[in-house]
């Protein structure tokens, strides 16, 4: 195909408290990059109760729902927008599986294995699907006269 732009996918990244908390912002970002993603956006923000609730509305009935929320509101997270080919099933392949414990033990060399601490505390968010993805970037960014702008407040 002439036109390799036209391949390239978008998909929302996050580094969640326990990641930022931890300093594991640098070693991140170093990881994305040398996997051929580029970085468009990004933003650090300190989430509140109603932004998280919105954010994660379809784990709303789930009985982890309460700890998430006060987990995510916990400390500051940097927001992400990743672009390659692929973008949101390799960045998911990246991050490991979701429990961080389990990322250990048999993805050791993914994101959650080497800064995930358990189930809940697992330093990144990548959205699951192209539709996950599109909800979740213009759930943080959208499109102005000036490029994209963030919806939240910046820290
Ligand atoms: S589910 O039930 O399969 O839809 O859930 P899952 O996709 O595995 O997880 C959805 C997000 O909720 C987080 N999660 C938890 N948080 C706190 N405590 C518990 N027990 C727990 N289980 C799952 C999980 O990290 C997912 O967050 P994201 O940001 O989407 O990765």
């Amino acid at each position: 195909i002439a036109n390799g732009d036209a391949l390239k996918e978008k998909t929302l990244a996050m580094i969640k408290p326990d990641g930022v908390e931890g300093d594991y912002i640098d070693v991140i970002k170093k990881t994305i990059l040398a996997s051929g993603f580029n970085i468009t956006q990004e933003i650090q923000l300190q989430l509140n109760e109603n932004t998280v609730k919105s954010f994660y509305a379809e784990h709303a009935s789930k009985s982890f729902f309460s700890d998430l929320v006060q987990y995510m509101t916990s400390g500051p997270v940097l927001i992400m927008v990743l672009e390659k080919a692929n973008a949101i099933a390799d960045w998911r392949d990246l991050i490991g599986p979701t429990d961080s414990n389990k990322a250990k033990a048999t993805h050791p060399k993914s994101v959650r294995a080497l800064c995930g601490l358990d189930l809940q505390r697992n330093c990144v968010h990548g959205s699951d699907s192209p539709q996950s993805a599109v909800r979740e970037i213009s759930f943080f960014f959208e499109k102005s006269s000036s490029g994209f702008v963030s919806t939240h407040d910046e820290l």
